[in-house]
């Protein structure tokens, strides 16, 4: 029986983690931490918490008498580290929170191990580590920078953030490798590019573009949509970190990507299609739709679904322009794949949310008209 510390698992990827691992695994033992922000949602995980084999504390990473306290009760033999601000476009609005949570907190958690694991030294004065324990840290391909036309970010791609969000989260990786540097702890690092899936929040591209298209509403493009991101399907994501955790060398960085790059344009573009499509072939996701004009058949009409709803908006300040992850390490080390085409991810995405509304107006109900009208206007 492992012991997992899966932090911000109320959030999206780190709740598909949970839900992959116990589906996967009978003998792991998870306990998430999770400050539940605006961004988590215990409704996300609620069912998988039986206190038997997972369980839930809120609290925030940055709590050191917290952090030691449930390595103390758990005795953890992972870490693996989703809490984050995650959202570029609020990193604008608010650099210092990104420092706080993704820097400070990943540096308390990574103490807190240490304190923890650490069970005497050797000759040379170097901590001597409890064995099989790991500390890993989920990155993200932003922390290389923006790439031109060509090429592809690898593991030896210069650091290079841009944005505040981007800047915590490589010093982030930079704290964690120098824990591994300078006290021999037992980590690794996953960058992965754009996910994509079920309980991505809709302050992100393909969530807020699907839920914009059942409300009705205009679907913003940034600048004029020439920016490229490499869709993920969240579950692959999941199962590399996974294989990382269990298998990957101490000390290592592994990208994470799908080679799928697509424009923003040609995502909303496919996102409205696919909407269109799904309600063709099943009219009853049209009870989903706010506006229910009735057509000459009597049917709630779909003929608005379509690429007038786009509208180009403000670009975001210092949008990176392309990424694009070489997952070739990753795939020849541990044998990892993308198993989730982008064609079939995105109809089980869309169809997830025509039939989770539920969830949607769970999220929803704080503060995210107060965001979105800041974003975007009112309307
Ligand atoms: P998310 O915003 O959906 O979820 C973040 C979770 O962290 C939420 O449950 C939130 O409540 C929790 N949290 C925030 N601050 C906290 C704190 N101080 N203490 C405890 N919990 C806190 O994020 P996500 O999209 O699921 O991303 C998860 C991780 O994966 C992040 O580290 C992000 O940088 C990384 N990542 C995301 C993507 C992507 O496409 N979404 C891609 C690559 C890497
Ligand atoms: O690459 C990995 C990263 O992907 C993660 O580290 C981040 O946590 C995650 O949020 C995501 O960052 P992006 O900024 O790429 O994702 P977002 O969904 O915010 O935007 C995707 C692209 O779409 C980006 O070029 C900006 C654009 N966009 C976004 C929104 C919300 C729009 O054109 N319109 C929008 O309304």
């Amino acid at each position: 029986m492992k012991t997992y510390l899966v932090t911000g698992a109320a959030g999206f990827i780190g709740a598909n983690y949970l839900k992959y691992m116990l589906a996967k695994y009978d003998d792991v033992r998870i306990v998430v931490l999770d400050a539940l922000t605006y961004a988590g949602n215990l409704g996300t995980i609620a069912s998988d918490i039986d206190e038997e084999r997972c369980f839930f504390v809120k609290g925030d990473i940055c709590d050191r008498d917290l952090a030691d306290r449930l390595f103390g009760e758990y005795k953890f033999d992972y870490i693996v580290n989703f809490a984050a601000e995650s959202h570029v476009d609020r990193s604008i609005e608010n650099p210092q929170l990104f420092l706080m949570t993704n820097i400070l907190g990943t540096q308390n958690l990574l103490d807190a191990a240490r304190r923890a694991w650490v069970t005497g030294r050797d000759e040379h004065g170097y901590p001597v580590w409890r064995k099989g324990v790991r500390f890993h840290q989920v990155s993200t391909d932003e922390v290389y920078g923006s790439l031109g036309a060509e090429g592809f970010f690898t593991e030896e791609t210069p650091l290079c953030p841009h944005s505040p969000y981007s800047a915590s989260k490589t010093s982030a990786d930079m704290f964690v490798m120098a824990y591994h540097d300078t006290y021999k702890m037992p980590v690794t690092i996953t960058r992965c590019s754009n996910n994509y899936g079920p309980y991505h929040f809709p302050e992100k591209l393909i969530p807020l573009i699907i839920k914009n298209i059942l409300e009705g509403k205009k679907l913003p493009v940034y600048g004029d949509g020439s920016n490229v991101r490499d869709w993920l399907y969240v579950e692959d994501h999941c199962k590399a970190i996974d294989m990382v955790v269990r298998k990957g060398v101490e000390g290592e960085v592994y990208n994470v990507g799908g080679h799928n790059e697509e424009t923003n344009l040609e995502i909303v573009k496919l996102t409205i299609a696919t909407v269109h499509r799904l309600m063709t072939e099943k009219p009853e996701y049209r009870e989903v739709l706010k506006k229910k004009e009735k057509n000459a058949n009597g049917e709630i009409s779909i003929d608005w679904i379509n690429n007038d709803l786009i509208t180009f908006v403000k670009d975001r300040l210092g949008h990176d322009q392309r990424y694009a992850i070489d997952p070739t390490k990753i795939t020849e080390a541990l044998g990892w794949y993308p198993e989730t085409k982008f064609e079939v991810g995105i109809v089980k995405t869309i169809e997830w949310y025509l039939t989770h509304q539920d969830w949607v107006q769970e999220v929803t109900s704080g503060d995210y008209q107060g965001y979105y009208d800041r974003m975007y206007g009112k309307g």
